[in-house]
């Protein structure tokens, strides 16, 4: 076993940040080509922006979707959508990429930062009520890694509330929380199709919305409030260009044809490597509900250090001897800890709208967070890709299993 440690090479698993793991070709190609001889590039007059949102919203079973320029643009469009007043609070998560959180800080709202299960990285139904106020006006829910949140009784709690649920399903295509698609349990939908997300357009979001009223706001702040094609436009409030180009959709709709197939690939290679890891010691594979379906941005591993010594950063440190990358905590630190949110640098030196937060909201005391602060503690995650065969996730689950050996072995 430690056999495979020592003397694999490098284990060339496919990389989604370059050819070897991303699924892109002819078909691409050929879309783009035709892009090109056409001769327009944007969205406002060309074909495949109109035809990729047509059938996202189709996909996805829904009457409306908005390509944009980011998954950060995706999120501050949803934002934007439920229009919240300056010092309004927004309830997420700190385990999250900035462009969930700076969208929020653009729209004058505070980001009120709930705790998450320490199995999952997810806020949860409790959670979230833990942190509602007087004045809270929406919840973000992110699945992460592709695991769904439990939105359904997040949805209860801002039900009751009256207040809407934003799903950041950026890590998250085609996953379903009891038997449901994410993105259409909430009441705006955001993905993003950067680089390494199930599909990638390099850069690139997508909004989703069953509601009219929500749908109208996210296209119309996408383009500078300019209401295309309605009669007596003009521009209706802020907003930005966050348009997707003809550039950015002609590979979106090539990369839609390959979706499901990249889906099944990773959630299939992920069984693979759940079951070979079944009774590791130390060692927990995605936690994951009977009824739910992962769809593994990444695949995350939970490493307990009291059996594991040193835990994830020691078996990140084995596993790279083997060229096997993984990332210990994800993110370093929990978003309320960045320079960012922590010293309130916003705009100019105002730190304006954190002036006028409620104490409590922009308090991030150790004890609201345990959850989240066990969760970065003992994660390790894998890179993951719809390039994986199983010879690759067998040669990682056998050096994952030689590292944990090892190290077990070393401290005897
Ligand atoms: C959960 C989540 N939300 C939002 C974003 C922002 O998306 P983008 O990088 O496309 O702007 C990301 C990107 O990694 C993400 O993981």
């Amino acid at each position: 076993m430690i056999q495979v440690r020592s003397t694999e090479p490098g284990l060339a698993l496919p990389n989604d940040q370059d050819a070897t793991g991303r699924s892109l070709g002819p078909e691409e190609l050929a879309r783009l080509a035709d892009v090109i001889t056409s001769g327009t590039l944007t969205s406002t007059k060309g074909v495949q922006v109109p035809e990729l949102e047509q059938r996202f919203a189709t996909l996805l079973g829904t009457p409306s979707a908005v390509a944009c320029s980011s998954g950060t643009a995706a999120v501050h469009a949803a934002i934007a959508a439920i229009d919240p007043e300056p010092g309004d609070e927004i309830i997420t998560t700190a385990i999250t990429d900035m462009g969930a959180l700076s969208p929020i800080l653009y729209q004058g709202a505070i980001p009120v930062f709930a705790d998450v299960d320490p199995r999952t990285g997810n806020v949860t139904a409790a959670t979230v009520a833990d942190r509602l106020s007087e004045r809270t006006v929406g919840v973000v829910a992110t699945h992460l890694f592709g695991n769904p949140c439990d939105v359904d009784a997040i949805r209860g709690v801002a039900d009751e509330r009256g207040i809407p649920v934003i799903e950041d399903c950026a890590q998250a295509f085609l996953a379903r929380r009891a038997g449901r698609l994410v993105g259409r349990i909430g009441s705006i939908g955001c993905f993003s199709s950067q680089q390494g997300k199930h599909i990638t357009t390099g850069e690139g979001g997508i909004v989703i919305s069953d509601d009219p009223g929500f749908a109208r706001r996210v296209r119309l702040f996408v383009n500078k409030a300019w209401p295309y094609g309605e009669e007596n436009p003009d521009h209706e409030f802020l907003a930005l260009n966050s348009r997707m180009t003809e550039l950015q959709a002609a590979v979106a709709n090539a990369q839609l044809d390959k979706l499901e197939a990249g889906v099944a690939q990773r959630v299939a290679m992920a069984a693979l490597l759940t079951r070979d890891l079944a009774g590791t010691p130390g060692v927990t594979t995605p936690v994951v509900r009977d009824d739910d379906a992962m769809t593994y941005w990444k695949y995350p591993l939970l490493v307990d250090g009291a059996v594991v010594p040193g835990g994830p950063r020691a078996l990140a440190a084995e596993l790279r001897l083997g060229g096997i990358a993984s990332a210990p905590r994800y993110i370093q630190k929990p978003a309320f800890a960045c320079t960012v949110i922590r010293d309130q640098r916003t705009f100019g030196d105002s730190r304006w709208p954190f002036t006028l937060a409620r104490p409590e909201a922009v308090d991030y005391r150790s004890e609201w967070f345990t959850g989240t602060t066990a969760f970065l503690d003992n994660v390790l995650v894998l890179p993951w890709n719809e390039r994986y065969e199983t010879h690759h996730v067998e040669l990682l689950g056998a050096a994952i299993r030689a590292a944990v050996e090892h190290l077990i072995e070393r401290e005897r």
